[in-house]
């Protein structure tokens, strides 16, 4: 079985290039900021505070995230039933799922439903605590960052082509909040693991960022 965790700020490339090393290498892929997306969108919906932990948590009960994977069409999540993979991409999601993922219960809520996926198969699972506390004991751990203006412009490109009306700039400063608010929560947030393999990818390419891995994953299953 091999494990592999992908963590680093928003649009890294993480989700993308995670997709491709599950391909190359016949395994699942896990993308966990989903499950929080997922939760976000939820409180959102009831029209309640997404940072307010006691309104959060109220909703906790009436929520169940599943999910399902398809190499080619990647992870589809589920919330109740209803499959809000699209909805849970938008600029409102994003920022809700930060504030929700900094409230411990949810943290703990979604980290049994991970670490059992986990002992199941082999996947790539890519989040901001995978390495730190979803799977501690990953047979690879990488930690993916690109320069906020690059990692920016690549959201920037993404949202156009959805015909989303958001600037450069408002993306950008969009992102650097919400590393800054992933970064200084009190549980679990954003870091590398002791021992995970660092890589910025601001100047590479796709392929130059899968082949480093999938020649790492190598390394670290031989
Ligand atoms: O990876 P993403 O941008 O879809 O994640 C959305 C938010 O969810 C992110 O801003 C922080 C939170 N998250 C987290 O706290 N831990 C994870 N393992 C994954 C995501």
């Amino acid at each position: 079985m091999i494990r592999i965790a992908i963590d680093g700020p928003s649009s890294a490339g993480k989700s993308t290039v995670a997709k491709q090393i599950a391909r190359d290498l016949s395994i699942i892929y896990v993308d966990t900021g989903a499950m929080y997306r997922a939760i976000g969108l939820y409180v959102l919906r009831q029209n309640l505070d997404t940072k307010d932990t006691a309104q959060v948590c109220g909703c906790l009960p009436n929520i169940r995230i599943a999910t399902s994977y398809d190499p080619q069409a990647g992870q589809r999540i589920f919330l109740n039933d209803e499959d809000v993979s699209e909805q849970i991409r938008s600029p409102q999601a994003s920022m809700a799922a930060s504030d929700v993922s900094a409230i411990p219960q949810v943290r703990a809520f979604l980290l049994s439903l991970q670490q059992d996926m986990a002992k199941k198969q082999s996947l790539i699972m890519d989040g901001r605590d995978i390495g730190t506390r979803v799977l501690p004991q990953a047979t690879l751990k990488v930690f993916l960052t690109a320069s906020a203006e690059e990692r920016a412009r690549r959201r920037f490109l993404e949202l156009q082509q959805k015909g989303l009306p958001d600037t450069y700039e408002e993306v950008l400063a969009e992102l650097k909040k919400r590393d800054d608010q992933d970064m200084h929560r009190a549980v679990d947030p954003l870091r590398p693991a002791a021992d995970a393999r660092m890589l910025d990818s601001t100047s590479l390419t796709f392929e130059e960022v899968v082949d480093t891995l999938v020649k790492w994953a190598k390394e670290a299953s031989a």
